[in-house]
């Protein structure tokens, strides 16, 4: 059984007031039997003021980048150790505004990978192609090489721990969502991959979000999608009452 995870990216958004009142209004909506992970992203200014309101309930905390070294001269960095220090679970890698804007390699975002595991967090690995590649036909092709770099010299037992983010680049911040069909297309194929790459225990351990314009009037039949195990949300996640509603998403139980 894998559980569901939903995770909120919050990008380059809010100061220390605002990230305070978004997690006390998350807290207060949040109902102990809620059957997804709860993951917020929050900048890395406000991971430490928000760490003692988020102990001790069912939201997790995960950053939104990583430097691969440990420590050194890499002025304006922040290393994998500095976040496990924060108590972050998570670390979002190679999310397509890293990859586009900034530049991100899949060697980059292999070494970043890699060092989210060995400081003991779990790395949300971002994929997915833009327009002109679906359009192109070059979608099956561009999500090998980003899954298969993405988890170069990674080993199996770790391999378990990582989380895949499907993120059609065109579905970003866009309001649109890939299409149902489309999502359980690459979702499928995202798991045949993984089949294809590692043992069935390891490829069936892989949680595979979906991210892309994800908001309370999708996620319902985004997650009745085979292989659809959680939803990594941006936009919608900045509003509590938005966000509550994605984490208290209906489908049925597999
Ligand atoms: P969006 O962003 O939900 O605003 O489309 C998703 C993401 O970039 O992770």
């Amino acid at each position: 059984m894998r559980r569901p995870i939903i995770a909120g990216n919050w990008k380059m958004n809010m100061i220390r007031a605002e990230g305070m009142n978004l997690i006390r209004a998350l807290k207060q909506g949040l109902d102990d039997s809620v059957a997804p992970e709860v993951v917020v992203a929050p900048p890395f200014t406000l991971i430490d003021g928000l760490r003692p309101l988020v102990t001790g309930t069912g939201i997790t905390l995960a950053a939104q980048n990583v430097h691969w070294a440990d420590s050194g001269a890499y002025t304006g960095e922040i290393s994998a150790r500095m976040l496990k220090d924060l108590e972050c679970r998570y670390v979002i890698v190679g999310h397509s505004e890293r990859r586009h804007l900034f530049g991100d390699s899949d060697e980059d975002i292999n070494k970043r990978v890699r060092a989210v595991l060995d400081a003991g967090m779990a790395p949300i690995l971002c994929i997915g192609e833009t327009l002109e590649q679906r359009e192109k036909d070059l979608t099956w092709e561009l999500l090998t090489q980003q899954v298969i770099r993405g988890l170069r010299d990674v080993s199996e037992p770790l391999v378990t721990k990582v989380v895949l983010a499907y993120e059609p680049v065109w579905a970003i911040g866009t309001g649109r969502t890939a299409s149902e069909a489309q999502v359980a297309e690459a979702h499928g194929f995202l798991r045949n991959l993984l089949r294809e790459s590692f043992p069935a225990h390891v490829a069936n351990a892989v949680r595979i979000l979906y991210g892309g314009s994800v908001k309370p009037t999708n996620i319902d039949a985004l997650m009745a999608q085979d292989n659809v195990d959680g939803a990594l949300v941006g936009g919608a996640s900045l509003k509590a009452d938005s966000f509550l509603r994605i984490i208290a998403y209906q489908a049925p139980r597999r």
